[in-house]
This record gives C-alpha cells, sequence and structure tokens, in this order.
C-alpha cells in the first residue's frame, strides 16, 4: 500500500496530538496517586500510539529528504524528544517524591511542547531570533 506523504503527515500530527494527551493525563493521575496502571488499555495504548508517532515521523523525514543532523530543527526535535521521554518517564515512575515529580511533569510538558513549537515554526528557536 502506497500513503502519500499528507497522510502520513496527519498520522504524524494525530498521533503527537494523542500522545501528549495521553502522557497528560496518566502524569495528572499519578500526581493524584491514583493507580491507572489498573486499566490494561492506559498501559498499552500509549505504547502502541508513540511506535506509530515514530515510525511516521521517520517515514516523513525519509520521503521529504530532510534528516536530523542535516537540519537542525529536526536535530532539536530528537535532542528535546530525550529529554521528554527521560523526564516523562521520571514523573510516571513510581516511588518518586511528589516535588521530583511535579517537576519532572513539568519539564516532560515543556519538553513536549518545545517540539511541537519546533516542528511548526521548522527552527530550533522557535524563530524568535
Ligand atoms: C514527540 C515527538 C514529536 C512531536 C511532538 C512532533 C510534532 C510534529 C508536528 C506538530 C508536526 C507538524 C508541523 C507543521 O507542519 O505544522 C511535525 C512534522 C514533522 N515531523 Fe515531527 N514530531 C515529533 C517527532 C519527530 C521525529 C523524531 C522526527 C524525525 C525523525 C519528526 C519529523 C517530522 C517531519 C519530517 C515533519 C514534517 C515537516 C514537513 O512536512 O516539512 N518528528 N512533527
Amino acid at each position: 500500500m502506497q500513503m502519500d506523504y499528507s497522510s502520513i503527515r496527519a498520522i504524524h500530527i494525530t498521533s503527537v496530538a494523542l500522545s501528549i494527551t495521553l502522557f497528560a493525563l496518566r502524569g495528572l493521575l499519578q500526581l493524584a496517586s491514583f493507580n491507572w496502571r489498573q486499566w490494561r488499555l492506559l498501559r498499552l495504548v500509549p505504547h502502541l500510539n508513540d511506535t506509530v508517532l515514530l515510525t511516521a515521523a521517520i517515514t516523513l523525514s525519509y520521503m521529504s529528504g530532510q534528516y536530523p543532523l542535516a537540519q537542525p530543527w529536526l536535530t532539536a526535535k530528537i535532542i528535546a524528544l530525550f529529554f521528554y521521554i527521560a523526564a516523562g518517564s521520571i514523573a510516571l515512575r513510581e516511588n518518586v517524591r511528589i516535588g521530583h515529580r511535579r517537576i519532572a511533569f513539568a519539564l516532560a510538558l515543556l519538553a513536549v511542547l518545545y517540539i511541537v513549537g519546533v516542528a511548526w515554526k521548522r527552527s530550533p528557536t522557535l524563530a524568535l531570533f
């Protein structure tokens, strides 16, 4: 099956929205000490969705010939992506002090908003300067 660029881009953006929503939801439930892991769907869907997100991202990168390292905005996205994953995993991990969890959650949200801004403006500085 052949998919055109705009469909894959739409899949990428939809899974981005779902990924941020599911992360924010789990982060808030975790902050409220609510056991969201009892719901199998909430454990499973984020992983499936993030796999779709990254597969679409790599496909877009390949199809448009824009690669990390060659394109500074894509390099910035990848670095911020690692930061989002690292901070996000601390925010959702069990046995983290509430203060640390709050900071990790806020930093992860900032990182993913930065990624969206970078993607939108195609600029590591968000075209601010
Ligand atoms: C959490 C991680 C990510 C988020 C939140 C994200 C977000 C976005 C958003 C919002 C857009 C649409 C931008 C627009 O045209 O207005 C986009 C496009 C794109 N993203 Fe991502 N992205 C992520 C990861 C990645 C990664 C890892 C790569 C590369 C390997 C990538 C490559 C691309 C490409 C090539 C486009 C299309 C730009 C174009 O059509 O010129 N993304 N991304």
